[in-house]
Formats: structure tokens, sequence, C-alpha cells
């Protein structure tokens, strides 16, 4: 099939960016349709999952749910949903599957995501979760567990400061933020040694039970090291997800010198 496709110069070619493959223009749109990564996206609190997100996001051009900051949003502007999640996630506990579940499949279901694939950070987060989305068909290409011991958590949970102005996370000995925006940055209300001990106690009970669903697409992460470091291996993680995903990359890999598979810049 591959060797049917007609040859478009360069010039009427695209940059697809995951990869910097250049196609054809004609083939373009199906490459793309079948290069919509699912990702999941776990690790205990404070293993750097929105710290990555942010980098993945900003690579790969997923669309970014994270359950939560779905729920703070829902908690800050009232909902019922809100009203229903506060007092757990005071708690460090998990919300309610009635709350989370539906939140997260419709979502899901939206033209966005859809179209430009998904990158889902901190869902499932239990065993009764995985389940309600396998049995809607949902399953991730790749599983990123980002892997962290107990011990470094607290420091990066009291040392977080978030911008609310741009979203960014900072970490006072990190990532320390510029002094330009440090008069606007705010600290999470469950980022607390107390409640991070419960978050992270919560996360080792659960873990277990939804890394069983896709052992298939499980992908550990050393989240000790740097963030950029930590990204080069998720990179390498997503690259290859996509190369599986995609059948032009997997041609082209066997195939580096045939004319749709040259790179143009
Ligand atoms: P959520 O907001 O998802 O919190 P979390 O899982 O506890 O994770 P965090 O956001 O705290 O950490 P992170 O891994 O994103 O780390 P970050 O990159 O910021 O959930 C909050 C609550 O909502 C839950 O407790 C629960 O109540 C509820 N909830 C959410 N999902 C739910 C669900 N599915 N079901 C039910 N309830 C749900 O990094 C942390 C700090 O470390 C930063 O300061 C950063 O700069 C620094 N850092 C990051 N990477 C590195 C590195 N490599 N080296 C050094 N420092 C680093």
């Amino acid at each position: 099939m591959l060797a049917q496709q007609r040859v478009v110069p360069p010039r009427q070619q695209g940059t697809f960016r995951p990869g910097k493959v250049c196609v054809r223009s004609a083939r373009r749109s199906s490459v793309q349709a079948t290069a919509t990564l699912k990702v999941m996206i776990s690790g205990a609190p404070a293993a750097g999952k929105g710290t990555q997100c942010a980098k993945i996001i900003d690579k790969y051009n997923l669309v970014h749910i994270s359950v939560g900051d779905i729920l703070r949003d829902e908690v800050k502007n009232g909902t019922a949903a809100g009203k229903k999640a506060k007092d757990y996630m005071d708690r460090g506990v998990l919300v309610p599957d009635e709350v989370v579940v539906e939140m997260v499949k419709s979502r899901l279901a939206q033209d966005d995501v859809k179209k430009q694939g998904w990158l889902l950070d901190g869902y499932p987060r239990s065993a009764s979760q995985a389940e309600a989305i396998e049995k809607e068909g949902i399953r991730p290409d790749l599983f990123l567990l980002i892997q962290v011991p107990d011990e470094l958590l607290v420091e990066r949970v009291v040392g977080r400061r978030l911008d609310p102005v741009t979203g960014a996370i900072y970490h006072l000995k990190y990532k320390p933020p510029p002094p330009e925006v440090v008069g606007r940055l705010q600290q999470r209300s469950d980022d607390t040694e107390d409640k991070c001990r419960v978050r992270v106690a919560t996360h080792n009970a659960n873990v277990g039970a939804v890394v069983g669903y896709y052992k298939d697409v499980l992908k550990e992460v050393d989240g000790t090291k740097s963030m950029d470091a930590v990204f080069e291996d998720i990179s390498a993680a997503l690259d290859e997800a996509v190369t599986n995903k995609d059948p032009l990359e997997a041609y082209c890999k066997d195939q580096p010198a045939a004319d749709e598979c040259r790179v143009y810049e």
C-alpha cells in the first residue's frame, strides 16, 4: 500500500510534529489520524506528573486532561461536583467514582481529544476507575509510571509553588521562580507534610491494581533524575509509541531511503 503513494515535491509537504518526519500531503490526514496517541501518566503525589505533562504537550500536542486540575476548578467555581469533591481533596483521599468517572468519560468524548489524542493525568487511580473505562473500550497506547521514593515526595510537595497566571510549576529548591513572579505564587491547600503522607499512602494502596490493567503498555520512568533527564526518557517512550502506532514511521525505519521517508526540515 505504501509503495503506491503519489510523490509530492518537498515544498508541498508539511511537518508532522512527532518525530519531525515530513510526509506527503496526500497521506497527512491519515497519518495524523493513526498517530493520535493515547497516554496515561501516573505516579505518587509530586512525582513530577504535571511538570512532565507541560513538556509532553509542548512537543506532542496532545490534549492534557488533569483530573486534579479539573476538580480544583470545580471546587473554585462552587459547582455541585466541586462541593462533593472538596472534603475528600482536603483530606488527601480519592474523590468518589460517582464524581470523577463521568467527568473523565465526558472529557474524553470531546472533539479536540479525538482529533489530537490525549494525555490523561491522574486517572485511573483505582481498580474501579480502570474498570469503568475498560468497559467503554478506552485504553492507552502507553502507560507512564513515574517512580520516586516516598522520602523525596514530601520535600517536593512542601517546596512546590504555582503561578496562577501562567500555570507554571516551580520548586523553591529544584526550580526556583524568577523574582518578578514570586509575589503572585500560590501554594496548594493539600501541599502540607501531613496531607502529602496521606496522599502517598492512598497512591501506594492503589497503584498495583491500576498497573495490572496496563502491563502490556507500561513504561516505568525514574523520576529521581533531573526534570530534563526524566523528559528524555519519556520522549523516547513516546517516540516508540508513535512509531508503533504510525505505519509510515514504522515503514521508514526499515526503508529510510524511500521517497516517502525523506526528512525535510
Ligand atoms: P492531583 O492534583 O492529581 O495531585 P497528585 O496526584 O497528588 O499530584 P501532584 O499534582 O501533587 O504532583 P505531580 O506529580 O503533578 O508533581 P509536579 O509536577 O507538580 O490530585 C489532587 C487530589 O485530587 C487528590 O489527592 C484526590 O483527592 C483528587 N483526585 C485527583 N484525581 C483523582 C481521581 N482519579 N480519583 C479520585 N480523586 C482524584 O511536581 C511536584 C514538585 O516537584 C514541583 O515543585 C516540581 O517543580 C518538582 N519537581 C518535579 N519534577 C522534579 C524533578 N525531576 N526533580 C526535582 N523536582 C521536581
